[in-house]
């Protein structure tokens, strides 16, 4: 219970050995015991008062029951604490969202944090080797406030000084088998103090049947998945490129085609056009119906319709010049999306040099002005090292799914991105689990979020060729 004084470890330094030259010992002056006492008490009593303050409703239960228990006898008391329970179970069962927040994630929040946390915060800290024992004393991070959310504990910690946020991301995995979890991220809240993110379940372990199509055209960030908060994923593609890298079977089609059936209301509206690109003649052959003329597999016919989308940027480059700076999409001059599969075919293993070079140059032409005008390139691709995509850069929007390597996620993310906890080079190779399941950069925040891609079957596919066939041979 008392802690162990600097004082103490004289007896370290003082030498038995016959030939040391000098015996150190410094003057020890032992605390009378009822100072130690008093500041005991007194510590005690700020904790009960820090308690009371913090949780006021958590301590009034308690002094309540006692208090009906003096005054009117046990079975006043338990009749009471009966009443309360009742009440909280039909809450639960009347509105259980409402309990959760209010009650449940609160009640868990504590037990986790007595349990999980503060139980095993010490010998966790210690041996991953982010406390510190110097001197004989135990120097360790503090353990903040424990949050539950449906899908996992947020555990905000206060840094020791003089550690960085490095020292933490380097430590992912202790922490997660520390803690009982599966993973763990990592996100600095303000200088000095870290939140953890434990995950308890993992929403995204089913796949996700394709989503309902709505009928209201758009071309706003569009609903393609589900995030790992349980919150619908909403990926932006007007107005930015985006760059898709997964290794064979990570689901790079779910998000292709997932983007391209929440844009077919619109592409009816006559608001986006369509252009497919396939040179592996897999993916989008499948419903080719919708892309109408804008089609092209071969090599040649594809350098073709990259040219004329330059040829397409370019005129409305000219147009606007002066006179817009950002596109709206219109009937006149529409949103053009050009999906490219398997991109790598096109730019590092196409044996053509002359074919090559121009597809890399309408390629990094459209990625680098295409933005204003309304020209998008949604591009997938498996394998992204520089030699094989030198123009990734251009992509102002990717997503990492399943990766073969983990040094990959930094190519695709951004340096940095396996550190704070995007661990694509882990995610299931059974497609049941891991097909479509990815790690992708929200705008203003450096936090990769996990998420998953709804998978566009088929059947799916076919139910979109019927359905909006004819239009997207009219765009
Ligand atoms: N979002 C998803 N959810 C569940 N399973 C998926 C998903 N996307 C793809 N799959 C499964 O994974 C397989 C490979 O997907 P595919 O898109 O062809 O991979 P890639 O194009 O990346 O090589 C598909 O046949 C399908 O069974
Ligand atoms: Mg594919």
């Amino acid at each position: 219970m008392f802690k162990r004084l600097p004082g103490d470890e004289a007896r370290n330094l003082v030498s038995t050995t016959p030939d040391t030259a000098v015996v150190f010992r410094p003057a020890v002056v032992s605390t009378p015991a009822i100072l130690t006492i008093v500041l005991l008490v007194f510590r005690m009593l700020a904790g009960l008062v820090r308690t009371i303050w913090r949780h006021p409703i958590a301590c009034a239960i308690p002094v309540a029951l006692g208090a009906a228990w003096c005054v009117y006898g046990w079975p006043a008391s338990a009749s009471l604490l009966g009443t309360v329970v009742l009440l909280l179970i039909s809450w639960a069962f009347l509105d259980r969202p409402s309990f959760s927040r209010l009650v449940g994630y609160r009640l868990l929040a504590w037990w986790r944090f007595v349990w999980v946390y503060r139980r095993h915060w010490q010998p966790v800290m210690t041996v991953s080797g982010l406390g510190r024992h110097i001197r004989g004393r135990d120097y360790l991070p503090v353990l903040g406030k424990v949050t539950c959310t449906s899908w996992a504990d947020q555990v905000t910690v206060r840094m020791l000084k003089g550690q960085a946020v490095k020292d933490w991301t380097d430590r992912l995995d202790h922490l997660a088998q520390g803690f009982g979890a599966t993973s763990c991220r990592v996100s600095l809240v303000k200088a000095g103090q870290l939140m953890l993110t434990f995950p308890r379940n993992d929403p995204l372990s089913q796949p996700l049947p394709a989503l309902p199509v709505h009928e209201e055209p758009t071309v706003g960030p569009v609903e393609i998945g589900k995030r790992e908060d349980g919150q619908p994923w909403r990926l932006k593609v007007h107005g930015t490129h985006v760059l898709v890298a997964g290794a064979t079977g990570a689901g790079k089609g779910s998000i292709i085609w997932s983007v391209i059936r929440s844009l077919l209301p619109a592409a009816q509206a006559g608001l986006v056009e369509l252009w497919a690109v396939d040179p592996k003649l897999m993916e989008l052959s499948y419903g080719r119906d919708l892309f109408g003329s804008r089609y092209a597999a071969t090599p040649e016919e594809c350098v073709d319709l990259l040219d004329e989308a330059v040829c397409v940027m370019q005129k409305r480059a000219a147009r606007f010049a002066g006179l817009q700076r950002s596109h709206t999409p219109t009937i006149e001059d529409p949103f053009v999306l050009v999906v490219v599969d398997e991109v790598a075919f096109l730019t590092a293993y196409q044996s053509d040099r002359q074919l090559r070079q121009r597809i890399s140059s309408a390629l990094a032409t459209l990625t680098t002005q295409g933005r204003a005008v309304g020209v998008g390139v949604l591009a997938a691709l498996q394998d992204p090292r520089k030699e094989v995509m030198n123009i990734r850069n251009l992509f102002p929007d990717k997503i990492a799914l399943r990766l073969d390597e983990s040094e990959q996620v930094d190519m695709v993310l951004g340096d940095g991105a396996r550190d704070r906890g995007a661990l694509a080079d882990h995610i299931s190779p059974v497609p049941e689990l891991g097909a479509g399941v990815g790690y992708v950069r929200l705008e203003a925040s450096p936090e990769p979020v996990r998420v998953r891609a709804a998978y566009v079957t088929d059947a799916d596919i076919h139910a979109m060729v019927d359905a909006y066939g004819p239009y997207g041979q009219a765009a």
